[in-house]
């Protein structure tokens, strides 16, 4: 599996999507399409970006009955993105459900990738309203087991928790790792961030890159750094 940097289109229009893609000529990144950007403007930013040449992650994190989710999915597969997610807790019957669906005629499918726990829940949230009662890491690592057992290709995760996800569930489980900053630069509302060379060093087979790139002076500039320093 090739690694490979996601420039996260966190925009809330095509014409605003597309103005920053202008930046990059003829490169190609690949790129996150989140809920913000897909319900504004619906399956055609992805056909218009496919069309374009670019690799699609659509970041719409599904989470609902298995009959429900196999259905979607079987829509979101024929958009031909390349990768998608959905909530590890779901449960094992869901994201099998899942796969199902994304399972095109010919057998090929997108990369189907699990989120375990979302960094915005803490452990005591976690504790006193979901009433989970372990640690958070222990949640995250029984969550991507769970998502490996299913047949899933990774998890969401923290480039600070990939050697731990591949020590579990094998160095071919892909993780898909955000929070990435520069060193000389701002965290902005992360919390715990890595430099893509670390993320590199540390194991994470996808960096998910936002602000670093879509805010910079120059955002072909930033992308070429993140590659140079991540592939
Ligand atoms: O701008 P920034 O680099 O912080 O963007 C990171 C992207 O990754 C955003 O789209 C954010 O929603 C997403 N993400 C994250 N942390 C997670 C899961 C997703 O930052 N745990």
């Amino acid at each position: 599996m090739q690694r490979d940097v996601i420039i996260a289109c966190d925009f809330s229009s095509s014409e605003e999507t597309l103005n920053f893609l202008d930046n990059f000529s003829d490169q190609k990144p690949y790129l996150k399409i989140g809920m913000e950007l897909y319900y504004a403007q619906g399956p055609q930013i992805v056909r218009t970006l496919k069309t374009r040449g670019h690799k699609i992650f659509l970041d719409l994190k599904l989470h609902d009955i298995p009959n429900t989710v196999e259905k979607a999915m079987r829509v979101l597969s024929r958009l031909e993105v390349d990768m998608v997610n959905l909530h590890a807790a779901g449960t094992g019957a869901m994201m099998e459900a899942a796969l199902q669906g994304l399972t095109r005629p010919d057998g090929s499918r997108p990369l189907l990738i699990a989120v375990t726990q979302l960094t915005s829940t803490t452990e005591s949230v976690m504790r006193q309203e979901l009433l989970i009662d372990q640690t958070l890491n222990d949640v995250v690592m029984h969550y991507a087991l769970n998502a490996k057992q299913a047949g899933l290709d990774g998890v969401v995760c923290s480039p600070l928790e990939t050697k731990q996800v591949h020590a579990h569930c094998g160095d071919d489980f892909l993780t898909v790792t955000p929070g990435i900053r520069f060193a000389d630069a701002g965290q902005d509302d992360q919390r715990r961030v890595t430099t893509p060379r670390k993320a590199k060093e540390l194991g994470s087979d996808f960096i998910v890159v936002g602000r670093p790139i879509t805010a910079a002076k120059d955002p072909l500039e930033a992308y070429r750094r993140c590659m140079h320093d991540f592939i």
